[in-house]
């Protein structure tokens, strides 16, 4: 039996990087989508040094960055359709999120 069109999962979705439209492989990770379209920086250190994802499973906290306006683990975190993702950068010098 073939399977419905209507059926199929999307190979693809739609979600926002930083405030720019992307669209990623279905069923990735944030900080995948991050590797595809923001050199993989979830954020800037105190020191101003961009930071990626170290560990991968949820123990450097490395790649935090906001999701839908909630702080999430980009590495634990798997793309749902028109998500907003935000990495962070200092408000002020001396400050990192
Ligand atoms: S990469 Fe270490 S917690 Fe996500």
């Amino acid at each position: 039996m073939n399977a419905s069109p209507t059926n199929a999962s999307p190979t693809h979705i739609a979600i926002e990087l930083n405030g720019t439209q992307h669209t990623v492989p279905a069923g990735i990770t944030v900080v995948a989508a991050l590797s595809l379209w923001a050199n993989g920086v979830t954020r800037v250190s105190v020191l101003g040094e961009p930071r990626a994802a170290f560990c991968g499973m949820g123990i450097c906290q490395e790649c935090r960055v906001t999701v839908n306006g909630q702080r999430r683990l980009a590495c634990q975190t798997v793309c749902l359709p028109g998500m907003v993702v935000h990495t962070t950068t200092p408000t002020k010098p001396g400050h990192s999120a």
